[in-house]
C-alpha cells in the first residue's frame, strides 16, 4: 500500500493510494471522533456512494450534498450546508469526509476550515484530477464573482484516501483532463513518470489498473514532496503551476465553460514549451518529445475563434502576477523546470500564437 507523508508546519498526514481503500475507510478515521459528515454531490453519491456507505457501517454519520459545478463553487451553498450540519447535530467534535471531485474537496475542505472555527477533514477524492492534485496540499476555497478561488484557507486534512477503483465510472473526458496534470508532474520533476506516460499511453488510456495505480502513486508522491518542503506558494510549490499561467488565461477567456481545467493546462503546457524553446531554455528535441506525448492523450476541444491578443491580456492580469511581473515556469529539460520573470512580451505573444495553431 503506497502511503506518502505530507509534512507541513501545522501537522503531518498520510496520502494513501490503495484500491478499495474506501471500503476500509473506518480504519483510517480517528477512533475518538464525533459524528462524521460526508459531504458529496448527488451525482458522485449515485456512482460511488454505496461502497463508501458500506465502509462507514457502524459509524455515526450523515451524508449531505453540495450542488456541484464550477458556477456553484460559492459561499452561498456552504452557508446552507453549515446550517444543515448544525440541525443534524454537528459540533466541535464532528468531522468532515469530503467525497467528490476537486470542487467538493475545495468546498468541503473550506467548510471544515471555518465550521466552528475549524473541524477536521478527511479528503476522499473521486476524480483523477482531485486524486493527484486538488485533495493534497491543504488549499481550500470557493470562487467569487470577481474570480476563481479568491476566498479560501489552508486547511490540511487528517488524511487523504485515494482509491483508484472509483475512477471506473469517471467519464473519459474527465479522466483525460486528470492525465494532463500527471504529464505535468512528469515534466516538472519526474522524468521516469514522463517516460512511462510516453511509452504506455494505451494502457493508461484503457485504464489498466497497474498503469493507473502506478501513475497516481508517482504523482501523489511528487505532490506530497513538494508540499512538504513548501506548504505555501514559495518557489518550489510554484513549479506545480507549469502550464497554468497560460491555462488560466484560456479558462478565463472562455468563461470556464469550454475547457476542463486539465484541458486548459494541456494547452498552457504547449504554450510554455514554445516559450521555453524561444527563450533558449529547452532543446528542440525535448520540446518535440513533450508535444508528441501530449498529443497521445488528446485532443482537447477545438481552439477556434480564440484571440491571441485577448489571451495575452488575460495572462498579464493573472493573480499569480507578482509585483507587476509575470512569472513563467519554463522547462529546462524533461523532469526539470525553472521560474523566470521579465520575459519580452513579444516572445510570450509568439508562444501563444504557436500554441493556438
Ligand atoms: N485545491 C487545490 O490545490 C486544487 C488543485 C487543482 C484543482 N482544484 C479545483 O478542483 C476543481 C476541479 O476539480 P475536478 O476536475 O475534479 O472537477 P469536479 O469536482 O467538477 O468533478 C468533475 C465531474 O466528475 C464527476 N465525478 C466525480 N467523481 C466521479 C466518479 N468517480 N465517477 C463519475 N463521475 C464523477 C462530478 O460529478 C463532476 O461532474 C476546480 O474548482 C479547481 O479549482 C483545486
Ligand atoms: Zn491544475
Amino acid at each position: 500500500m503506497p502511503s506518502f507523508r505530507v509534512a507541513t508546519p501545522d501537522h503531518s498526514y498520510s496520502a494513501i493510494v490503495e484500491r478499495d481503500v474506501i471500503r476500509h475507510i473506518a480504519q483510517h478515521l480517528p477512533k475518538q471522533t464525533g459524528k462524521v459528515f460526508v459531504i458529496s454531490t448527488e451525482e458522485v453519491w449515485r456512482y460511488q456512494g454505496e461502497v463508501l456507505a458500506r465502509g462507514l457501517e457502524g459509524i455515526a454519520h450523515e451524508v449531505l450534498y453540495l450542488p456541484g459545478g464550477e458556477d456553484q463553487k460559492r459561499m452561498a451553498p456552504l452557508e446552507k450546508l453549515a446550517d444543515e450540519m448544525v440541525q443534524r447535530g454537528a459540533d466541535r467534535t464532528s468531522m468532515v469526509v469530503a467525497f467528490g471531485g476537486g470542487i467538493v474537496n475545495d468546498m468541503a475542505g473550506f467548510l471544515a476550515a471555518i465550521f466552528m472555527r475549524g473541524i477536521p477533514v478527511v479528503q476522499v477524492p473521486t476524480t483523477l484530477l482531485a486524486q493527484v492534485d486538488a485533495a493534497i496540499g491543504g488549499k481550500t476555497g470557493v470562487n467569487l464573482v470577481s474570480g476563481k478561488n479568491l476566498v479560501g484557507s489552508f486547511h490540511q486534512p487528517l488524511a487523504v484516501l485515494i482509491d483508484p477503483s472509483v475512477l471506473e465510472t469517471l467519464p473519459d473526458r474527465e479522466y483525460r483532463s486528470g492525465l494532463y496534470e500527471i504529464i505535468k508532474a512528469g515534466i516538472i520533476r519526474e522524468p521516469e513518470l514522463f517516460e512511462y506516460l510516453a511509452r504506455h499511453s494505451e494502457d493508461v488510456l484503457n485504464r489498466k489498473p497497474e498503469a493507473v495505480d502506478r501513475i497516481i502513486a508517482e504523482s501523489v508522491r511528487m505532490k506530497a514532496e513538494v508540499v512538504s518542503s513548501d506548504e505555501r506558494e514559495g518557489d518550489l510549490r510554484r513549479i506545480l503551476n507549469f502550464g497554468h499561467t497560460f491555462g488560466h488565461a484560456l479558462e478565463a477567456e472562455t468563461s470556464y465553460t469550454r475547457f476542463l481545467h486539465g484541458e486548459a493546462v494541456e494547452w498552457g503546457m504547449r504554450a510554455a514549451v514554445y516559450l521555453s524553446q524561444l527563450t533558449g531554455h529547452l532543446s528542440a528535441e525535448d520540446a518535440v518529445e513533450i508535444l508528441e506525448t501530449l498529443q497521445l492523450y488528446g485532443p482537447i476541444p477545438p481552439l477556434d475563434g480564440l484571440s491571441a491578443a485577448n489571451l495575452f491580456a488575460r495572462l498579464v492580469h493573472d493573480k499569480k502576477t507578482v509585483r507587476g511581473k509575470v512569472h513563467f515556469i519554463l522547462a529546462v529539460k524533461i523532469g526539470e523546470v525553472t521560474v523566470v520573470s521579465g520575459i519580452d512580451d513579444r516572445l510570450v505573444r509568439e508562444a501563444i500564437d504557436s500554441a493556438l495553431v
